[in-house]
């Protein structure tokens, strides 16, 4: 490899990891993953990085963003997928979003190098709920039709109280009455699952809450599909 090629490589990877908090924060994901299917993780992002996030969230007029899809739904076997968030995509084209996108490319390479994931790319939008909005229970991909592989949710809003809901509530894969926890949407903490197994809902939002829900996805040629976010 030629040497520019090899110290902008470098470079890159340095950089992407500055924006973590925690060093340990990819063992801590794997680990989880490895052994549940699932992790929640605070404290994920440096706080200056998370901060321009929120900014770049609230920044979004509400004219640009999207009316979330609710798509394939009478194909959805689990429940009626009803939400009322409205999104925005995310490309790399200002600095803080291309810098949220490395950061989760060099997560893309950890997974892959640890648990032999093969996920080929990463999509994510923006995502707002105004107070009394929701997303009922839903699982992300269903068997065959996707390939979404891990959902990622990361949370933006600082200061989040009990009271202002808006919960991520997990369910069990083998028992989908079954709750394995609920999670408040609190700045810089991850959620990530896998997307066929889990099903999940958003309770009721009691003022804006702002996040980036965001899934990898390996690249099957079964793609007649269409996600249901899109
Ligand atoms: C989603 C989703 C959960 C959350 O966007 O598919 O389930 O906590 N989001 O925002
Ligand atoms: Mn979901």
């Amino acid at each position: 490899m030629p040497r520019e090629t090899l110290s902008a490589a470098t470079h890159y990877h340095e950089s992407a990891m500055s924006l973590f908090e925690r060093e340990e924060v990819f063992t801590d994901i794997l680990t989880d993953l490895q052994r549940q299917g699932w992790s929640v993780q605070d404290n994920v992002f440096s706080s200056e990085f998370i901060q321009a996030l929120m900014a770049e969230a609230q920044g979004i007029e509400s004219t640009n963003m999207l009316q979330a899809g609710i798509g394939r739904q009478q194909d959805h076997q689990l429940s009626l997928n009803a939400r009322r968030d409205t999104i925005q995509w995310i490309d790399g084209d200002r600095p803080i979003r291309r810098d949220f996108l490395n950061a989760m490319e060099a997560l893309r390479l950890a997974l892959n190098r640890r648990l032999f994931l093969g996920l080929f790319d990463y999509e994510a939008h923006f995502a707002r709920y105004e107070a009394g909005a929701f997303y009922e229970k839903h699982v992300d991909a269903f068997h065959g039709r996707s390939n979404r592989v891990l959902s990622t949710v990361l949370y933006l809003n600082q200061d989040w109280q009990q009271q202002d809901g808006g919960e991520l509530v997990l369910y069990d894969e083998r028992d989908s009455e079954h709750e394995l926890g609920r999670f408040l949407p609190q700045q810089g903490r991850l959620a990530i699952f896998l997307s066929e197994a889990f099903p999940h809902q958003v309770l009721p939002a009691k003022r804006t809450r702002h996040s980036i829900a965001g899934w990898f996805r390996v690249n099957n040629s079964t793609g007649q599909f269409v996600d249901p976010d899109q």
